[in-house]
């Protein structure tokens, strides 16, 4: 067991001294999560095989799951890959610093383990000034995959990181709740297509203004099929709470019906429900356990608040959650994808 120190950081006013221990820690080959704007991560020095197996121990990671590399300053990538495309200097220009991860051919100095013996490494550069000062104080590329044990929902705030991670990492820094609330967007610009292997903050459509055509690898949202995905991460069920989770989507009235009658049969098989609403279905529901995730006028507000909601159902203990869906257009192409893998495929569509 580690002693993990927390240290609790503005983001309005960063005071440098509280700066010197994390990027200590890092150059010695240690573990500190931070905030970026998506979601915490868990950092660690992204050269160094030691430092970088203990990230994957810490979250009980799958050891062929590459990790993404964060960088503060797009000379870093000099020595990381051995290639810059034209497309991904015009993505860099118009999205970074942001929630967008590109891959590239890795270069000899970037261990397999770090790419999960692969051989192109995915790299970002973070939006939030936090997350830039850590990377900027290291002065190192950090290998960061998001700060939870491996399989459970993404954490948006340092308490989720400590419910997950207490004891297992140096430091936690915490920089309150982060803004996006989705991870980022992977995207593989190494075919003939770009393909998006993750959708993210980046959207489908940003994308295509920059790219022209821009394709999903099919398999995203595949649970059931065994289509291979080509991010490993994709594979796995994902995001997870305790609780079973069933999604119903569609026409929003026949959503509600839906789920207030799936939700009285489950009452009288003595099953404890929890139901994922909005705030414009909330007072709609015949239940106790009723979560608001956001505004449906405003989907990136259901996107900061999906990985709490499924945390909250955790403590609540619910043995089922049942949840609304939303378009999937923009962001709700994200917030859809991380659903239907909480929910391990699990999606009624009504009309
Ligand atoms: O927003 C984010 O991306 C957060 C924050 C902390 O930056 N990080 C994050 O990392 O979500 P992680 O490790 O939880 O997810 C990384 C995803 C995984 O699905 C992984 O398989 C994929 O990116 N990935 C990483 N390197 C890859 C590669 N070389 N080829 C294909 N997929 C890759
Ligand atoms: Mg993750």
């Amino acid at each position: 067991m580690k002693d993990t120190l927390v240290i609790k950081i503005d983001e309005q006013n960063i005071e440098d001294e509280k700066l010197n221990k994390p990027a200590e820690v890092l150059k010695n080959g240690g573990l500190v999560a931070f905030p970026t704007e998506t979601v915490y991560g868990l950092g660690a020095d992204a050269l160094d095989i030691n430092a970088v197996k203990s990230i994957f121990k810490a979250k009980g990671r799958p050891s062929d799951n590459p990790l993404i590399v964060h960088i503060w300053n797009i000379s870093q990538l000099d020595e990381l890959v051995i290639e810059i495309p034209k497309s991904a200097k015009l993505l860099m220009n118009k999205f970074w610093p942001g929630p967008l991860t590109l891959l590239f051919k890795k270069s000899q100095k970037v261990p397999s383990v770090t790419s999960g013996g692969l051989e192109t490494v995915a790299i970002r550069m973070p939006d939030s000034k936090i997350a830039l000062e850590i990377l900027k104080n290291s002065n190192l590329p950090i290998a960061a995959p998001s700060a939870n044990t491996s399989g459970r929902p993404s954490p948006t705030n340092a308490e989720h990181v400590l419910e997950d991670l207490d004891g297992k990492v140096d430091i936690v820094i915490d920089g309150g709740t982060t803004g996006v609330g989705l991870e980022s967007t992977v995207l593989d610009l190494t075919g003939k297509i770009p393909m998006i292997l993750r959708p993210g903050g980046i959207t489908h459509e940003d994308l295509t203004k920059v790219l022209g055509p821009v394709e999903y690898d099919p398999a995203i949202d595949n649970i059931k099929d065994n289509i291979k995905p080509k991010s490993p991460g994709q594979k796995y069920r994902h995001y997870s709470p305790k609780a079973q989770m069933e999604i119903f989507s569609g026409n929003i009235n026949a959503v509600v019906e839906a789920i207030n009658e799936r939700n009285k049969s489950y009452d009288k098989d003595g099953l404890k429900v929890g139901i994922i609403a909005t705030e414009e279905t909330k007072d709609k529901y015949e239940s106790n356990h009723v979560i608001s995730i956001g505004n449906r006028k405003n989907l990136s507000t259901i996107g900061a608040n999906l990985f709490h909601v499924l945390r909250e159902f955790d403590k609540l203990d619910v043995d089922v959650i049942l949840s609304e869906g939303v378009d999937e257009t923009e962001i709700g192409k994200a917030i859809m994808n991380r659903m239907k893998k909480a929910a391990g495929g699990n999606i009624t569509y009504v009309n």
